[in-house]
């Protein structure tokens, strides 16, 4: 069924290896099979236009990471808030992505020069309630928070990451429909586990275990009441069909080696 979502993705192009600045791309510099990890991506472009409207921003050579479009940076109605990248690998995308929202019309806003804030990789906003979950601590700091708030107006709930691995709110966390949020405990500190347990009632919150949270699985598109991820265990296809979602599983092997997967190959533009 086709929901009125719109996601932004980026064609694999130039997408590879290329350095490392998170613990899935060690290993795996120049390993990137190009032909599977183009099919792999058509596929859940497929998939998604299935669902929702898909928009493409033209690939850039020398940025091999610009296919995560997650990260540009965060979409508030039509309001574009640029990320500013952590690291000088990634900072080439930046001028890019906001080009691609000015000449869309939307208002395109800057961070602080020395905040670095990495987008809808770090900022989830919530199905149901009016907040905003922000996760600091590997990518983005603390301090995008006051930036985040005064440029976009949206009400911001701070949440600490502490496993490297989990270097994204979106590799670990996955708001849904109805107020559910999906989430991976371990990835978290102590105050922020608590905070999303005093949030989100127990029913709403659904804890994946560390075999689903290593393939990626709260890296979910989430279209309507259709949720796209690489893989996922039979325990998290039942826990979510139980609540009335049907799980999609599309392998996207070539993009867990640079540290991404579904949702880090989406933003979504309808952001109310
Ligand atoms: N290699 C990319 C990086 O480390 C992967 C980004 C994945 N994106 C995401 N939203 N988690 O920046």
């Amino acid at each position: 069924m086709k929901t009125p979502h719109v996601f932004l993705m980026c064609p694999p192009e130039y997408f590879d290896v290329s350095y490392i600045i998170n613990p899935w791309m060690h290993g795996n510099v120049r390993k990137i099979d190009n032909a599977l990890a183009k099919q792999q991506w058509r596929a859940l472009y497929d998939i998604l236009t299935d669902h929702a409207t898909v928009r493409l921003v033209h690939p850039q050579p020398g940025s091999p990471d610009m296919v995560f479009t997650a990260n540009a940076g965060l979409v508030r109605g039509r309001r574009f808030l640029v990320s500013r990248f952590r690291y000088p690998e990634r900072q080439y995308e930046e001028p890019y992505f906001a080009d691609w929202f000015l000449d869309r019309g939307y208002e395109v806003m800057l961070m602080p020069r020395d905040v670095p804030f990495e987008g809808a990789g770090d900022a989830l906003f919530d199905r149901a309630e009016k907040r905003l979950w922000f996760a600091y601590g590997h990518r983005s700091v603390l301090a995008a928070r006051e930036a985040i708030e005064s440029r976009l107006g949206a009400r911001v709930v701070p949440l600490k990451l502490t496993d490297q691995r989990f270097y994204h709110l979106d590799t670990c966390f996955c708001p849904l429909d109805g107020g559910h949020v999906l989430y991976y405990p371990a990835a978290f500190d102590a105050a922020s586990r608590a905070t999303i347990e005093k949030l989100v009632a127990a029913d709403r919150r659904i804890a994946v275990g560390e075999e689903d949270a290593l393939a990626f699985a709260c890296n979910a598109v989430a279209a309507g009441r259709t949720i796209v991820v690489n893989r996922a265990t039979t325990a998290f296809v039942d826990a979510l069909g139980r609540r009335g979602f049907e799980v999609v599983q599309t392998p996207l092997s070539e993009f867990m080696k640079a540290g991404g997967s579904a949702k880090c190959l989406t933003l979504r533009l309808d952001e109310a």
